[in-house]
């Protein structure tokens, strides 16, 4: 079996990437060791930029978006007992954020993938990418219990922190920057209306709260918790009633409470592999680098990979020129670093620390205020939040 581009990984950036391709005329394989219903119901951010939602209707997996997203135009701070509106469109100028899951963005890419191409195949488990450095590199693969080879012109490792990518760069090729953070998320989804239109940030003595939203039945929220921490230990009022305490606010607010649905926790860490490619294997996503979800860049750095490399492709495809393929990592990097800047600073703004001290809460109470006070602070939110332009 021989393509030009195989891709590894059947999450946002290996499927926008193959549509990307798909709609230049350039020929891709995707390789997904899942099933189709596993990723389909993994649960992860919600927050599409525009950039992101630019790429999906252009590779023609836009339209439900169109129909069922909610397009928001501010976030709301908490802190202090106090709430503070930060008007995300009229900061930057017009920019908005796109609520709608990822969830829904991958079934959304499968099915238009399913029905017109380029090939994906579920269960597919690549263990091995050889001649990475070489003109002719290849994946390994396992599919429907036989052992497969797919040889490529090109290889995007799009499969995550643990996949077979990152592991095929030699140790002293590449290096990996990393934080992790002391406390974690917990995640639930609930069936009931939520209790704002716009998503809460909220910063308590007890830790962090988020209040955002799946639709108008559905909320999602999270709570700062310790690492290690089970989901089961938690019953559901418990939640309830931490949810409450932390986005206490003066004033006549109420949290409406409904059924929980779904509860997971999760843990909160940066990371950056340099650089995202060596010889013809190429890197994206999460396999190049990982940011906590408190600034909602995640999935949007992994469109922006498969942007500039669907770029690069189709570039090398018309000019015979590897000049864009050879700026791939540099460019993403970039990009890369703001987001984790941005999401650090978001993370350790807004969260309770183990060690934290007073002088710290000061700190970030003093922040805080700041932005909520200032136009220009704000501006330097909500253009990071909203996502820089893609040049
Ligand atoms: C989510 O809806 O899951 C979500 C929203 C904003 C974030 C993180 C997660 O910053």
């Amino acid at each position: 079996m021989h393509t030009t581009i195989g891709i590894i990984g059947g999450g946002p950036a290996g499927l926008l990437l193959a549509r990307l391709l798909h709609t230049s005329g350039i020929d891709c394989v995707v390789l997904e060791s899942r099933d189709r219903a596993y990723v389909e119901q993994r649960q992860r951010a919600g927050v599409l930029e525009q950039a992101t939602v630019d790429a999906l209707r252009g590779s023609g997996a836009g339209k439900r978006l169109e129909r069922e997203a909610l397009v928001h135009e501010g976030i709301e701070l908490r802190f202090d007992h106090r709430a503070h509106r930060l008007d995300l469109t009229g900061l930057t100028g017009g920019r908005r954020v796109w609520i709608y899951a990822q969830t829904e963005v991958v079934k959304d890419l499968i099915a238009l993938q399913l029905d017109d191409g380029p090939p994906l195949h579920f269960e597919a488990r690549a263990h091995a990418v050889e001649g990475a450095d070489t003109d002719h590199p290849a994946i390994r693969f396992t599919h429907a219990g036989r052992e497969q080879t797919l040889t490529c012109d090109y290889v995007v490792g799009c499969d995550g922190f643990h996949g077979v990518a990152r592991s095929a760069v030699p140790p002293g090729a590449q290096r990996t920057y990393e934080r992790s953070y002391p406390y974690s998320w917990f995640g639930i989804l609930a069936d009931v209306a939520p209790s704002c239109d716009e998503l809460i940030y909220a910063h308590s003595p007890r830790g962090f709260a988020l209040h955002s939203m799946r639709s108008s039945t559905v909320s999602r929220l999270y709570l700062q918790v310790p690492n290690g921490t089970d989901p089961q230990e938690w019953s559901d009022e418990q939640i309830w009633d931490e949810l409450d305490t932390r986005f206490a606010v003066d004033g006549d607010w109420r949290l409406r409470r409904g059924p929980i649905t779904a509860k997971a926790v999760l843990p909160l860490r940066s990371s950056v592999t340099e650089p995202m490619r060596h010889g013809r294997l190429f890197l994206a996503g999460d396999a190049a680098h990982i940011v906590p979800p408190t600034g909602a860049k995640g999935l949007n750095l992994a469109a922006t990979d498969a942007i500039v490399l669907a770029r690069a492709f189709a570039h090398l495809q018309d000019t015979g020129s590897t000049e864009l393929l050879d700026a791939y990592s540099d460019t993403c990097l970039r990009r890369a670093w703001r987001a984790e800047h941005f999401s650090y600073f978001m993370t350790t703004t807004l969260h309770t620390g183990p060690t934290q001290t007073d002088f710290d809460t000061r700190l970030q109470l003093s922040q805080l205020d700041r932005i909520a006070a200032s136009p220009h602070a704000a501006a330097e939110l909500a253009e990071n939040y909203t996502g820089l332009p893609l040049a």
